[in-house]
């Protein structure tokens, strides 16, 4: 493993990376290396949180209105019915409306670290008082915010979040940071579920593959870049 583990003031040291592997991959850990791992992943979240630039004023999610909705509309009426949504990185965009007007979904959470007021002032401006009792918002860091959650119990999506370019620091860190964040979004993705994202490719990181390698069959999306990852 190549990279910077010296970076923002935090000492990576010399992290168990064939434990991280492992676990990566699903298989048995001891203790011990359970442990590695979770100070290598504590790391990680600390490094993203702190290079992270927020870049709020995109709309990548309205790819989703635009291309994903008229090709995939079946799908998401019957695979997001009744789901809690999580949406990663909703910046001022929060895609809650479109999928209440859309999906019958049963509740929805932005995770947003670092424009959290933006969210919220687009969430107070939309929705309808109603709506308050399901629509949370949750200001901490996508990967943070999974290891809370339980196993199979809610359907993740992001749009414009997977971008390499969005992280300034190593390349080897952010990868590790997608792959952890990938594994939680599969454990808390229902069986024969899905996990929707739209990034930029630049390159450097294979969104699809890091999905595929924590157990996801994953379909990219025509039009726009993106997949549509399916748990079954
Ligand atoms: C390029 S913007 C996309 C905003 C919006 N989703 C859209 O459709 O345009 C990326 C957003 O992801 C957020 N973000 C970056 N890293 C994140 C992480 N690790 N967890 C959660 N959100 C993150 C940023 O704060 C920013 O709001």
């Amino acid at each position: 493993m190549v990279g910077v583990f010296r970076a923002a003031d935090i000492d990576f040291g010399t992290p168990n990376l064939g434990a991280v592997d492992r676990f990566l991959r699903g298989e048995e850990l001891t203790e011990e290396e359970l442990g590695d791992v979770d100070s290598f992943r504590k790391n990680c979240i600390k490094y993203v949180s702190i290079l992270t630039k927020p870049s709020p004023h995109t709309d990548f999610f309205t790819d989703f209105q635009r291309y994903l909705m008229p090709q995939y509309n079946d799908l998401f009426k019957e695979k997001l019915k009744d789901q809690k949504i999580i949406e990663i990185g909703p910046a001022i965009n929060p895609i809650y409306n479109t999928l209440r007007e859309n999906y019958s979904i049963a509740s929805y959470v932005a995770v947003e670290p670092f424009c959290m007021g933006m969210t919220k002032g687009s969430l107070n401006h939309s929705i309808k008082e109603d709506d308050f009792a399901r629509v949370e918002a949750e200001e901490t860091d996508g990967l943070s915010y999974l290891l809370t959650q339980p196993d199979e119990s809610a359907i993740t999506m992001s749009f414009g979040v997977l971008n390499r370019e969005l992280v300034k620091g190593s390349v080897d860190v952010t990868e590790f940071y997608y792959r952890f964040l990938a594994k939680e979004i599969h454990r808390v993705t229902p069986q024969d579920g899905i996990s929707i994202h739209l990034y930029n490719e630049c390159g450097l990181i294979s969104v699809d593959k890091v999905f595929e390698r924590v157990g996801f069959q994953v379909e990219k999306t025509r039009s726009t870049n993106g997949i549509i990852a399916h748990k079954n």
